[in-house]
């Protein structure tokens, strides 16, 4: 039987969005179907689980990381942990700073060797490749901010660039940490005020910020569970910056007011700057539901200091993903979760062709519900989607969860593989796939 739906209860709290409690490592996992053997490391996967059953809103449980350990064609073990922060029962500290009390929630990264679960307004946290917690991760002390959940690391450099916001000045920081860990810049971007930016963008030369109209609001805590609100007086604007540059690098453009939580992707195309994101119209703003994320393309033309945008589908998408080795480079293909009951969990992952803006789904059978697609090469790939999607599903039928895997090449309606759980996954946030390394 599934988990019963409670619709007095906030959908964050029913469902297979409600927490589980239990810390569970399983191994010798049943298989359908064969691991492609090339896959060799671990889907690692975070999501918002209060460990006291409660919260104000789907942003606001404390870290749990779900991971499966890929190897040679077997499945070798599957591991739930929170992560233990100040912000979990008993790990409280006297003294411990700000910057550590991290529900540590959001996103789980691989990066110059380390293991890092991420929130947007604190210190990241370190993990054992089984999933224990190290600690917060302070790159050696100096990093005097938060940690954007969505930092970028480049293909072509090893680089992690990322950016701090905060509630109070400095509104924005830009970050650059070089390929083995080193944080080497940390600049202060001047923007008009505390807004919530959630993610931004990177291609060779840039990085992109996302400044958007969903303002810091603490009169709105009550109201939404979150102090945040829309405003039609704030503006909407990306601002374009070397990456090596500082604040008055940045030229700034225009955009039409909406709010973007994630980029699919974002490239240089000569002069010109192309971005594709999950746009919505409005987000959190008073009296009006939210607008439905959907498929945008916006285009910096850097020459004429416009930019343009065009939508690509009608279709509600998010938690788009490209391949980790195409972050910033041009691409053709997108990886998204597809919404359909007005949810945040996926009934399809949806592959966009940029060229044509046309579409293929692989729609999960039976009931079952997943979350953001993680594309993982083949091997030997030669082609941009030689590879495959991963993602935790929800099987309704059998109150557990699934690791599948699916061939992003042709989108098959079977998947490759189904890994089987003992337990089920609550539906969470963003993922990454952890190759061993060579
Ligand atoms: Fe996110």
């Amino acid at each position: 039987m599934s988990e019963a739906v409670d619709t007095q209860r906030p959908f964050w709290l029913t469902g297979n969005f409600a927490p589980t409690f239990e810390e569970v490592t399983a191994t010798e996992l049943a298989v359908t179907g064969s691991i492609p053997p090339e896959l060799n490391g671990r889907y690692l996967r975070n999501g918002s689980n209060p460990e006291s059953g409660e919260s104000m809103h789907w942003f606001l449980g404390n870290g749990m990381v779900h991971g499966v350990e890929l190897k040679d064609g077997r499945a070798n073990w599957y591991r739930n942990r929170y992560v233990r922060t100040p912000q979990l029962s008993g790990t409280e500290q006297v003294g411990v700073d700000d910057r550590a009390r991290s529900l540590a929630n959001t996103h789980v990264i691989g990066h110059a060797g380390r293991i890092l679960a991420l929130e947007e307004g604190h210190w990241p946290f370190e993990l054992s490749p089984t999933l224990e917690t190290v600690g917060p991760y302070t790159f050696d002390g100096r990093l005097e901010t938060g940690m954007t959940a969505h930092p970028k690391i480049c293909p072509e450099t090893g680089e992690l660039l990322f950016f701090a916001y905060g509630m109070f000045p400095p509104y924005m920081t830009y970050h650059r940490a070089s390929a083995s860990g080193e944080l080497v810049q940390s600049e202060v971007i001047e923007v008009k005020g505390a807004t919530m930016v959630h993610d931004f963008n990177v291609t060779r030369n840039y990085v992109i910020f996302m400044d958007l109209p969903v303002v810091w609001d603490l009169q709105n805590a009550a109201r939404s569970g979150l102090p945040l609100r829309w405003s039609d007086d704030y503006g909407a604007r990306l601002g374009v910056m070397p990456r090596n540059g500082g604040n008055a690098d940045v030229v700034w453009y225009d955009i039409d007011p909406c709010y973007v939580y994630h980029p699919l992707n974002a490239y240089e195309d000569g002069d010109d700057i192309v971005i594709d994101v999950c746009r919505m119209e409005t987000h959190m703003k008073a009296g009006a539901p939210d607008a439905p994320p959907r498929l945008h393309r916006w285009t910096i033309h850097q020459s004429k200091g416009t930019v343009s945008e065009t939508q690509v589908d009608d279709r509600m998408v998010e938690f788009p993903r490209v391949p980790d080795a195409r972050v910033g480079l041009k691409h053709r293909y997108g990886y998204t979760a597809e919404v359909a009951s007005g949810l945040p969990a996926a009934a399809a992952f949806r592959k966009y062709d940029m060229t044509t803006g046309a579409s293929t789904a692989h729609v999960l059978k039976g009931g079952r519900m997943g979350g953001e697609p993680v594309f993982v090469p083949a091997a030997g790939a030669s082609l941009e989607d030689d590879g495959y999607l991963l993602s935790f599903a929800y099987d309704p039928a059998e109150n557990r969860s699934e690791l599948v895997i699916v061939d992003a090449s042709s989108m098959s309606a079977d998947p490759v593989a189904r890994v089987h759980l003992p337990v089920r996954v609550p539906f969470g946030f963003h993922g990454s796939w952890v190759a061993d390394q060579a």
